[in-house]
């Protein structure tokens, strides 16, 4: 295992003992999310923990049932006790650059959705400016559009080969370093066909930072 495999899964062990039985858990997807899920599975095994998980892609959710954690639709989601996930950049203010597995949209709802979302990643994450290039989600007929829209807000867009789950495009949108992520977000959010951008600006409750060796635990 990497030493940034050992701090995600240090991070991911940190944040699954928050979990208790009767929760229901928002899974994240991506890497560090993934040892979330396999703890969950062995808890769920050792321990007898009984909880139910809304996943945030279809990659997380088949990784969770082959964890043999129990599910439920995601269009049954309503409420989450605990959402775990990762995110590509955090910045000191928990603002957060998320989507670099395409699963922004999904991974909104269920952070939105949750009572506690605890963001879980290794060192090289957090960062004093967020500054790569971010993620949306757009519907396939309104590309042009967007792309016109990201272009005049200083963005350069470049599609992702493949679509999201939904089938959607999938466009990562470089801006350089991002000033003002609210301001930001609120333009993007007006814009028609956008239907998801990977800027999570108030949906983080915590943070673990995981190294080789201990785990660092901020709270907002
Ligand atoms: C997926 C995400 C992931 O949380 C983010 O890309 C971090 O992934 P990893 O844990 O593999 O570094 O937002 O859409």
């Amino acid at each position: 295992m990497t030493t940034g495999d050992i701090s995600k899964r240090k991070a991911a062990e940190a944040a699954i003992a928050e979990v208790t039985s009767g929760m229901l858990v928002g899974l994240g997807t991506g890497s560090t999310a993934a040892f979330a899920i396999s703890g969950l599975g062995r808890r769920i095994a050792e321990e007898g923990l009984t909880i139910t998980a809304a996943g945030t892609s279809l990659a997380t959710e088949a990784a969770a049932r082959a964890a043999g954690i129990p599910f439920l639709a995601f269009d049954d989601l309503a409420a989450v006790d605990l959402c775990i996930d990762g995110a590509d950049e955090i910045d000191p203010l928990f603002r957060a650059i998320k989507g670099g597995g395409g699963a922004m949209l999904r991974e909104k709802i269920v952070a939105s959705a949750a009572t506690r979302m605890i963001c879980i990643v290794d060192a090289s994450k957090p960062v004093e400016t967020l500054s790569r290039a971010l993620p949306i989600e757009v519907l396939s007929f309104a590309r042009a559009y967007v792309e016109g829209a990201i272009r005049c807000l200083g963005g350069d867009p470049v599609i992702r080969p493949a679509p999201s789950d939904q089938g959607n495009l999938l466009i990562d949108c470089a801006f350089g370093p991002i000033v003002d992520p609210e301001g930001l977000a609120r333009t993007l959010d007006a814009i028609p066909g956008l239907l998801g951008h990977g800027l999570f600006l108030s949906e983080i409750d915590a943070l673990y930072i995981g190294d080789e060796t201990s785990v660092a635990r901020r709270e907002r």
